[in-house]
């Protein structure tokens, strides 16, 4: 079973999984209790994507990751296989229950002495963090998405990243009118995105749409 929460058709996706190189035991793990236990299990991220934010760490090989949206780990256990030793990934949670099950995972990785978990709003913690960013993941409240990218690209490294998630949000976001918070937040960022000449940027139609961002 897979998170349901795709743009292409399910063919196209089983397809694509089919030819996509697969998760570690812990990830899957991971998955397949926020599967069984999770109601609001499809906010995980998909194996395809869990391959596309590793393929991105492994060839870029960053010093300091950002994550923001933890949900229960999966993507952050998937990136911190393939982070260089002296690397770190912070990762924030607002939510206790999501974040005690992150923290539980992260203490079974081989790679739990660089997660680092912050609990809270992220609105407030990225402040506090002092770090230069080589990568981040956007991934919490869409109405958020604006704030944390102007807070992060002014902390962006030279060859730094970011990529956000849900950018096509189940197909809400070409609807016209626009219906719902979410979809308007997630036109508004690409639009604002769109508008900044300090960074470049394409959207992959993997999943559920993601914005892979980079610095000019
Ligand atoms: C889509 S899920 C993240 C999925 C995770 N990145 C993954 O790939 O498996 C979004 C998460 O962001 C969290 N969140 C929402 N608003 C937040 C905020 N202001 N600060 C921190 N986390 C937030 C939610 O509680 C939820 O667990």
């Amino acid at each position: 079973m897979l998170p349901n929460n795709t743009i292409a058709s399910a063919e196209a996706e089983k397809f694509a999984l089919q030819f996509t190189s697969g998760a570690s035991a812990l990830v899957q793990e991971a998955m397949a209790y926020t599967l069984a236990n999770h109601p609001k299990s499809h906010m995980a991220s998909s194996f395809a994507q869990l391959q596309l934010l590793q393929t991105i760490l492994s060839v870029t090989q960053p010093t300091h990751v950002l994550e923001i949206g933890t949900f229960t780990g999966v993507a952050a256990l998937a990136m911190a296989e393939v982070l260089p030793l002296h690397a770190t990934l912070h990762t924030i949670e607002i939510r206790e229950e999501d974040a005690d099950i992150a923290q539980h995972f992260f203490d079974k990785s081989n790679q739990k002495n660089q997660l680092i978990l912050h609990r809270g709003n992220a609105a407030t913690i990225i402040e506090t963090l002092p770090h230069t960013w080589d990568f981040v993941f956007i991934d919490a409240d869409k109405t958020g998405y604006i704030q944390y990218y102007d807070l992060i690209v002014p902390r962006l490294s030279k060859h730094g990243s970011i990529v956000a998630d849900n950018v096509l949000f189940h197909g809400q976001v070409w609807q016209q009118p626009l219906k719902g918070k979410n979809p308007q937040a997630i036109v508004q960022f690409l639009e604002h995105v769109q508008a900044d000449a300090r960074t470049s940027q394409v959207l992959l139609t993997v999943r559920d749409g993601v914005l892979w961002i980079r610095k000019n």
